[in-house]
């Protein structure tokens, strides 16, 4: 893919109410045709750094341009270049799918015989051919969220802004989405910037992603960089008693053995299909019990808690996965 730069921020900075800093200096560069991810947990400050791509509210320090355009002096041809499709729900219930788009179509001076084509490769795109001339209020979460997808397209755009396009959808809904996301992506040539703290759906759609917590960025690459950076797969391994734990601790040529209770460790090494054999032979040479074994590729979870030295489902209430983070946080210290 060819890299020309078509968003770049620098320094850019937003401080609410004189005191919340909820976007520190933050320094991008998003580049022509790609998807990329901004991942983060709740308040990261996702949302509000689009909010000022977009021109819907103004840095308190820094700058960026969009598409060429100053955010801060050109908001007007910043705005014809984009289209947005906000975290929440825009479209008026009490009219139908196609209602809505038109109504979008004029706001945006659209004429109304090209409005109307292309509404209809919009809705063919996203499936929603049928649904088209029923009320919004009788869709499903889905229908919805794929509506308002479209509804950020029918100006044309180069740049799409997709804030959290899968939230509170179930995990099948979302898989969909994403299918719908690439599509778009594919046949109509803009790039999109996306905002999710799924880090799935980053690691699913996404070329290159930032994580970014408080306001900051933390790392920057591709999903399969940042998830080799950690140079490590794992194998969690559960062994009968709390003595076959400290006896795995001693375990030679390994990254790192992290006790992670349960009597269970969590292996790190730079390649399973070498590490494995050794480690089962380790086992049977010190006589240990296992009940269980897994192999885990590092995923972009796993990336998260190691910049952050937190897991990003501690936000989302107690899960296994924050356990396990807690624990491994107890063991690190
Ligand atoms: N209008 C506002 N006034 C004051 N503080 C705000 C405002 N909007 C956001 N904040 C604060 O700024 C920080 C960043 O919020 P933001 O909505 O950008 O995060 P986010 O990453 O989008 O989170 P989420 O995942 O919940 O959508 C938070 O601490 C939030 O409380
Ligand atoms: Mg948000």
């Amino acid at each position: 893919m060819m890299e020309k730069p078509i968003i770049e921020t620098k320094n850019l900075t937003k401080i609410y109410n004189g005191k919340i800093k909820a976007v520190s200096d933050l320094n991008l560069t998003i580049n022509e045709g790609e998807i990329y991810g901004l991942a983060g947990p709740n308040g990261a400050g996702k949302t509000t750094t689009i909010n000022m791509l977009i021109t819907r509210i103004s840095p308190t320090g820094g700058s960026a341009t969009v598409g060429g355009f100053d955010i801060a002096k050109n908001s007007l041809d910043v705005r014809r270049l984009i289209g947005v499709v906000p975290q929440d729900f825009t479209a008026d219930e009490d009219l139908t799918g196609r209602e809505n788009l038109m109504m979008v179509s004029q706001f945006y001076d659209v004429p109304k015989a090209k409005a109307q084509q292309s509404i209809k490769v919009l809705l063919k795109l996203v499936d929603l051919e049928e649904a088209a001339d029923r009320l919004v209020r009788t869709y499903s979460g889905g229908m919805r969220k794929r509506l308002e997808l479209i509804i950020g397209l029918v100006h044309e755009p180069k740049i799409l802004f997709l804030d959290e396009p899968t939230l509170g959808l179930d995990v099948q809904t979302r898989t969909q989405m994403w299918n719908y996301v690439k599509e778009i992506q594919s046949r109509l040539n803009v790039t999109i910037i996306l905002t999710s703290h799924y880090l799935e759906e980053i690691d699913e759609l996404a070329d290159r992603v930032s994580i970014i917590d408080h306001g900051k960025v933390l790392i920057t690459g591709s999903p399969m960089e940042l998830k080799e950076s950690l140079k490590g797969d794992i194998i969690n391994l559960t062994l009968t008693d709390q003595n076959g734990v400290n006896v795995m601790k001693t375990i030679p040529d390994v990254v790192e053995v992290t006790d992670i209770g349960a009597n269970s460790v969590r292996i790190k090494v730079a390649s399973a299909d070498e590490s494995l054999p050794k480690i089962i032979n380790f086992i049977s040479q010190h006589s240990l019990s296992t009940t269980k074994l897994t192999v885990q590729k590092p995923s972009l979870d796993e990336v998260f808690l190691e910049y952050t030295g937190r897991s990003i489902r501690e936000e989302e209430g107690g899960d296994d996965a924050r356990k396990l983070a807690m624990n491994m946080r107890r063991a690190r210290q």
